[in-house]
């Protein structure tokens, strides 16, 4: 009865605020009883009580800022790209909030790394250096522009593109480098833009983990000559699936808002998105070979409900990080990502890596914390390079041995001190306890 009918009711209707609290109120008083109980060291895998009752809140709903602007849209009586006002509203409070001169809206994080690279004029025979440690959409993006990506292995520190093995990845074919702020966590800015800058080369950010996070006080993805978000469901801004494309730069602006409208324009060059009306008389161009990756009014107005409480995330994702950096770091066996100098993270996930020394590999403490019924988010399973599509060869030490330790924990603002705790508490009883029948076992 419980499996079949309540626990899918109750999972389908979790975001309802009566029953959240409902389920609240049931893990606190499980969690008063479950302390209560002497020395029950065991996790949930060897027989112990898991951890949580009830699983974690699910994220991203949608709330009265979101449905406000939904409303708002709807009553402008235009579902039109064209004469919805939201997106227009949107790309203008992206810019001001990240302090561009330009925001593009796009219909995704992929499409505006795509964007990117046609606005700096990237395409067959070009070579872009991208980060062995990435999701695939970073990598994809050049070899749709029809160039092709050259991969660099991670810092061990802070999970990004090693500078240190940029300069001996540059070929005269080089034309742009794509660092990836992984986890929310800044790349090594300083040398890679010096770098950059020696070798002639764009620098496209790819911000799509680092909505909010700064560099000496300069927000990430404002860095370089054009910055790249995703707005997919999981990301720290969402409109369900989009993305952005920020620049300061009038002319890669210009070449951007053709290239995601199919390349259209006006016989002087002028992206016809920027056309308030069409005269009768206006004729449009199609210049360059482009793509149509608007973004929805609907998108729009959801993303301008997330940036109207947007203060409040950040707030939320940068307390929950250092909570879980304090007390993870404190745990034998695991290492969380370290922060660059000068960066303030807004994480997106708290990203560490379950070392060599630890009592359990991480398959084996995976495995534990669903038991516990503790979420957590992966990254690949394996370096870039190795997939098919991208040849499959290439050594690449750190990014592999990464991705196949690195767990991220949930910091989005449904997360709370409870979920923290059962997060870390959990990890604690499970590297205590190690592995069944190992010497060392015995908590
Ligand atoms: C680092 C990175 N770049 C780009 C993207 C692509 O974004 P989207 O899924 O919106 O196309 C993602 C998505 O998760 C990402 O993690």
């Amino acid at each position: 009865m419980l499996r079949r009918h309540i626990a899918p009711w109750v999972k389908r209707n979790q975001n309802a605020i009566p029953l959240r609290q409902a389920l609240d109120l049931a893990q606190a008083g499980y969690e008063l009883v479950r302390r209560a109980r002497p020395n029950d060291h065991r996790p949930a895998v060897a027989g112990g009580w898991p951890v949580r009752l009830v699983p974690f809140p699910p994220p991203q709903p949608f709330t009265r800022h979101e449905r406000r602007e939904l409303r708002r849209a709807a009553s402008s009586q235009s579902t039109s790209f064209f004469d919805g006002a939201s997106v227009r509203r949107f790309e203008a409070e992206l810019a001001a909030r990240w302090g561009s001169r330009h925001a593009l809206a796009l219909s995704s994080g992929t499409a505006s790394l795509h964007t990117a690279m046609m606005a700096c004029g990237i395409g067959p025979g070009d070579e872009v250096i991208v980060p062995a440690l990435t999701y695939v959409a970073t990598a994809l993006a050049v070899m749709q522009a029809g160039a092709k990506p050259v991969f660099v292995d991670a810092d061990p520190s802070n999970w990004n593109i090693d500078p240190h093995l940029l300069e001996a990845a540059i070929t005269p074919r080089t034309k742009a480098v794509i660092p990836v702020h992984i986890g929310g966590v800044a790349c090594g800015m300083t040398a890679i833009l010096a770098i950059a800058a020696k070798h002639d080369l764009w620098v496209v950010e790819d911000a799509a983990h680092a909505h909010g996070s700064t560099w000496n006080g300069q927000s990430l993805g404002t860095i370089g000559d054009i910055g790249c978000f995703s707005f997919g469901s999981p990301k720290s801004i969402t409109t369900g699936e989009g993305g952005a494309l920020l620049t300061d730069d009038p002319e890669l602006y210009r070449r951007a808002r053709m290239a995601m409208n199919l390349g259209e324009c006006t016989p002087e060059g002028q992206p016809s998105l920027d056309l308030i009306f069409f005269e009768p008389e206006t004729r449009l161009d199609y210049v360059m070979v482009g793509w149509n990756y608007r973004m929805s009014t609907a998108q729009a107005a959801i993303g301008l409900g997330q940036l109207a409480r947007f203060d409040a995330i950040r707030r939320a994702r940068s307390t929950s990080g250092a909570y879980l950096r304090e007390h993870l770091a404190r745990i034998p066996g695991l290492k969380p990502q370290e922060v660059t100098p000068g960066c303030d993270p807004c994480y997106y996930t708290f990203p560490f890596e379950v070392q060599g020394d630890a009592s359990l590999s991480r398959g084996e403490l995976l495995a534990g914390l669903a038991a516990e019924r503790v979420d957590y988010r992966l990254w690949s399973n394996k370096a870039l390079p190795s997939y098919a599509v991208f040849g499959g060869a290439g050594d690449f030490p750190v990014a592999d041995r990464l991705c196949r330790n690195g767990i991220g924990f949930r910091v989005d603002p449904r997360i709370g001190r409870p979920e923290l705790e059962a997060m870390v508490f959990a990890t604690r009883r499970l590297l205590g306890a190690g592995r069944p029948g190992a010497a060392g076992a015995s908590r």
